[in-house]
């Protein structure tokens, strides 16, 4: 598949890295595609990686993969042009993250309201899936868990874009997904992350990922 992946930072590199080792004709996108330390990671680490702008990169994809800082997603969209992302299936990673009072962070906006619903309403004909935002990006491909391989949180409004964004999730290592909903439900997976944050700050790493556990069955 032409995959299209709109950001260039850890996320970016990371999926479009594993995305190209399972055979996808991947693009990553940025502002500075020729920038020396993002030419110099594609050399290295990026093998059938190529970089493009963000409108280039929404060209190719017939996927697109949303790995933007968060505040600044709905101004890549504008970059890279509405209309490039038609009824595409738009896997968005993003949060939105509030750094302005340092470190931990909290949410720009939520509970009544989600970068992943927003990010919906500004594509009306894309069908975005919210997924991968809730893990770091050293476990987004190939995770190694030492309870076990989980399954990662998605949602979003159309049951065949989840089945495919699935369909990628477990190729790229994990067991599987667990559907919470409409795009709706994305107000609740964002803000899952600034628990994790604290979380991981706890654990003292971010190598670390929330699993749903399942107890033995109840009976009745
Ligand atoms: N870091 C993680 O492990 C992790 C895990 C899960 C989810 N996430 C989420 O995934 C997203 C990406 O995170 P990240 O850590 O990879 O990188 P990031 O630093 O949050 O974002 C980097 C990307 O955002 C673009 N960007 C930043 N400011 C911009 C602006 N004013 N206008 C246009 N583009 C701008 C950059 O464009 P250029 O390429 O042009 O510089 C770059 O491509 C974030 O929303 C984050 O919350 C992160």
């Amino acid at each position: 598949m032409k995959i299209g992946v709109l950001g260039s930072g850890v996320v970016g590199k990371a999926l479009a890295k594993g995305l190209a080792g399972r055979k996808h004709d991947v693009m990553i996108g940025t502002r500075s595609p020729n920038d020396p330390p993002l030419v110099a990671w594609l050399a290295k680490e990026g093998e059938g990686v190529r970089a493009g702008s963000f409108a280039q990169v929404a060209e190719h994809g017939e996927l697109l993969v949303l790995a933007t800082k968060g505040e600044a997603a709905l101004d890549v969209i504008d970059l890279a042009g509405v209309p490039r992302f038609g009824a595409k299936v738009v896997i968005d990673t993003t949060n939105p993250l509030d750094f302005s009072a340092g470190f931990p962070p909290t949410l720009l906006f939520g509970f009544t309201d989600s970068l992943g619903e927003r990010v919906q309403k500004k594509l009306p004909e894309a069908k975005v899936v919210k997924c991968f935002n809730t893990v770091p990006n050293s476990l987004m491909v190939d995770p190694v868990l030492t309870d076990g391989i989980a399954e990662l949180l998605l949602c979003g409004d159309d049951a065949e874009a989840k089945r495919k964004v699935g369909g990628i999730v477990r190729s790229l290592g994990w067991s599987g997904t667990i559907d919470l909903g409409g795009i709706q439900e994305a107000r609740w997976q964002e803000a899952l992350v600034p628990l994790w944050v604290r979380a991981a700050a706890a654990k003292q790493s971010f190598n670390v990922a929330f699993t749903v556990a399942s107890g033995p069955a109840i009976p009745g």
